[in-house]
């Protein structure tokens, strides 16, 4: 199946779609489910591989997604049912819908092309827009009024463990003495000047929009949540795919992976297992796959995708 291009009908290029279709197998009359719908790139790959009778469940938080979703996959009305919600929500979605298993299931992280590439969200700092950064505008928390009210120690701990950035506890002090913060460039500009203006291979910046995205987002409770309930919600046979952009994101996956993948999970000079877990998934990937320096070249923004695949035992 071609790998749809990037252009005006496609605002945002999948990543590692051959693989995903590859390693999903989505045939006719299966389940699956796009928790991370986007553009909905993967899921109209999926959608097409499973005709006639596939159905797919896509969620996403974003509603700006959601509508551009909709549009991309109107040909296909009668099999795709499309919800603005979080997939670590996934098992209420599932029992609202009736569906008591699937197939498989992709969650593919972070930020869209959409996303970063709309100023007013403020996820660049190479725009100037509110220091918004929310998926899901419902919710109330946003990235100004994080830094707003953060006290230095939670505010050096995102940094460093959500951007691994080295100067954690200096931008954590100069944000306090410059808060309140508004846009996008006077968070970029503050970052900038605590490294003295030099920019390296990447603006210094990167690392703290980062960051305070993913605490705005808490991404990682909810991924920790949303990987729990699709091992739960796979049938035996069915896979969950996940690509990551992030070393943590991808070092939570793997663990998980590893986790659920053991028949005991006591620590290791435990002579006789007490913890009584079973393997529930078989690990299908040897290692993470990264997409190949052809798919770099056509689209760099996926040049840190990691793709882990599990089956359910
Ligand atoms: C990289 S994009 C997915 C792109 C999609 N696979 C495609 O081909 O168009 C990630 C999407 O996940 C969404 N997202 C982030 N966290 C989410 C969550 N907890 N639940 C549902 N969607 C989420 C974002 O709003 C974004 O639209």
């Amino acid at each position: 199946m071609k790998v749809p291009e990037a252009g005006a009908e496609v605002p945002h290029q999948p990543v590692l779609y051959q693989q995903i279709l590859d390693y999903l197998r989505p045939t006719s009359p299966g389940r699956y489910v796009d928790g991370t719908l986007g553009a909905a790139g993967h899921a109209l790959g999926i959608l097409q591989a499973s005709a006639p009778e596939g159905q797919v469940l896509g969620l996403d938080i974003d509603s700006s997604a959601i509508a551009i979703a909709r549009k991309r996959t109107a040909a296909y009305e009668r099999r795709i049912l499309i919800r603005h919600g979080s997939y670590s929500d996934l098992a209420d979605h599932l029992r609202e819908i009736g569906w008591e298993s699937v197939d498989g299931m992709l969650l593919d992280l972070g930020v869209s092309s959409m996303q970063l590439d709309t100023a007013g969200r403020g996820f660049s700092f190479l725009k100037e827009a509110p220091l918004d950064m929310r998926f899901d505008e419902r919710q109330s928390v946003t990235a100004a009024r994080l830094l707003d009210t953060l006290d230095q120690k939670r505010l050096v701990q995102i940094l460093r463990d959500y951007g691994e950035e080295p100067r954690a506890n200096q931008i954590a002090d100069a944000i306090i003495r410059n808060r309140p913060f508004r846009t996008t460039t006077q968070l970029a500009e503050l970052v900038l000047a605590v490294y003295h203006g030099q920019r390296g291979k990447i603006h210094p910046a990167t690392r703290t929009f980062q960051a305070l995205r993913m605490a705005t987002n808490s991404e990682l409770e909810r991924l920790s949540q949303g990987l729990a309930q699709a091992i739960q919600a796979l049938r035996p046979g069915g896979r969950l795919a996940v690509i990551s952009f992030h070393s943590l994101e991808d070092r939570l996956v793997k663990q998980f992976f590893q986790r659920e993948s053991r028949d005991c999970v006591c620590p290791p000079e435990q002579v006789i297992c007490t913890c009584g877990h079973k393997a529930t998934i078989r690990v299908i990937t040897k290692g993470a796959l990264t997409p190949s320096q052809e798919e770099i070249a056509q689209n760099p923004r996926s040049r840190s995708a990691k793709l882990r695949v599990a089956e359910k035992m």
